[in-house]
């Protein structure tokens, strides 16, 4: 059976919640309209179809999830270097002063880490953010949900998302004792508070990272997460790699952009190592053709026979054409922009020093923007199997 498009869960989102609906709309319509205008560079406003921007608000987290490329097995942003890190964090008011510049472009912003909620203005910052009539959201470990559960439904945040990764057992051995726990009494302290508030926000999704640990326990998690009232359900295949890409990504960093990048390494961990796609898609399957009374997609939705090339052919990409650099921006915790998440070696700038704008449209920005087109698929080597490619980037006919 052919995997449904991930298009079609949205007008049962509109029904759900309409502003989230109108924004992922409102998003689409920006990323075809950059499609278009892909090839402009020096001189255009690339602001024009600027649609979403991260916050990667920490480089602290309470986890050490296996498979994590921050703070996992291969993790770069741990121990005394992360504490050192954590102190060049962005404070509140120049977050602040971003928000008051983008507020002409209403953009969606995510807000994440490292642990969001160890960043200690979360709570403000979302509050101000919504207030400025932009879409919020927020990925959490959920460990700490609980403790923040009534002044998250008081000021009605839009939407949480919670990474769980399969049930207790299995998900504590990926994401540390205790956690599946912790995220359960989270789950329930949300809704007593919207029961208590009378209130149907935040909308609330679960975020799963398939890997060799969890994908034969992904039924389990559907099961269970019947009991937590969620809106929806994100299984993410992950973004991984080998040596052989990791290679060919540094060659040609070092050549084009004149930098040595870091992250990709930390993506090489084997944790997708002999899955059977066949397998896996039959349990993908089966789950989004359950009613679980929550919505439910998987990141990419990969025709059946492709699953297994996915994992066992790293050669072959499945999206390519990334748009990210003509619509969003990652803010790292120290203030730098980057396109990418994972490609903190080559900043566009800083927003503690210079607008928003100029950063975005600055000749960094364009020399990384020309960089990429002339890769084949214009998409990096590194970007083969990477999530915001898998979300953003055009899907490969057959795929
Ligand atoms: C890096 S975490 C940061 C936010 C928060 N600490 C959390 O765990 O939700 C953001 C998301 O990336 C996911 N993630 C971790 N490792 C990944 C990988 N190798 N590929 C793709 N996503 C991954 C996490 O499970 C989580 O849903
Ligand atoms: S909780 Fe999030 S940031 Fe922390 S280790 Fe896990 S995936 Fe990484």
């Amino acid at each position: 059976m052919k995997p449904k498009n991930n298009f079609s869960v949205v007008p049962k989102l509109f029904k759900m919640n309409f502003k989230m609906g109108e924004r992922m709309l409102h998003g689409f319509w920006n990323l075809g309209k950059a499609l278009i205008k892909k090839r402009h560079f020096e001189g255009y406003d690339h602001m024009k179809n600027f649609s979403l921007i991260y916050f990667k608000l920490t480089p602290l987290c309470n986890l050490r999830c296996k498979m994590c490329g921050q703070r996992g097995d291969k993790g770069y942003l741990k121990g005394e270097y992360a504490a050192n890190e954590a102190k060049t964090i962005v404070p509140l008011e120049t977050y602040k002063k971003l928000v008051d510049e983008l507020k002409y472009k209403r953009p969606v912003y995510y807000l994440w880490g490292g642990e969001p909620f160890l960043y200690p203005d979360l709570c403000d910052l979302v509050d101000y953010i919504q207030k400025s009539g932009s879409f919020c959201s927020v990925n959490t470990n959920g460990t700490l949900l609980e403790k923040y559960a009534e002044r998250i439904v008081r000021d009605q945040w839009n939407v949480v998302f919670v990474s769980l990764d399969a049930f207790r057992d299995v998900n504590d051995e990926i994401r540390g004792p205790g956690s599946y726990d912790r995220v359960v009494k989270g789950f329930e302290a949300i809704n007593r508070e919207k029961e208590k508030q009378h209130s149907r926000l935040p909308a609330m999704g679960i975020v799963t990272t398939v890997t060799n640990k969890n994908y034969k326990d992904l039924q389990n998690l559907a099961v269970a997460c019947k009991d937590f009232n969620i809106d929806w359900h994100i299984y993410n295949l992950g973004t991984y790699t080998n040596d052989e890409v990791v290679a060919k990504h540094k060659e040609f960093f070092r050549e084009k952009l004149g930098v040595e990048s870091v992250c990709l390494e930390a993506y090489n961990t084997g944790y997708n190592d002999g899955i059977d796609g066949a397998e896996l898609h039959k349990t993908l399957n089966t789950i989004h053709s359950t009613d679980y009374g929550y919505l439910s997609i998987t990141v990419p939705a990969l025709n059946p026979e492709k699953t297994h090339e996915y994992y066992h052919r790293l050669d072959i990409p499945v999206r390519d054409h990334c748009i990210v650099p003509w619509t969003q921006a990652n803010i790292n915790y120290n203030g730098d922009v980057t396109f990418c998440a994972d490609y903190v070696e080559y900043p566009l700038g800083n927003i503690k020093e210079q607008s928003f704008k100029d950063i975005y449209n600055g000749e960094r920005a364009n020399k990384f923007r020309h960089a990429m087109v002339e890769c084949p698929g214009e998409i990096f080597p590194g970007c083969i199997r990477c999530y915001q490619n898998m979300l953003f980037g055009k899907k490969i006919k057959g795929y």
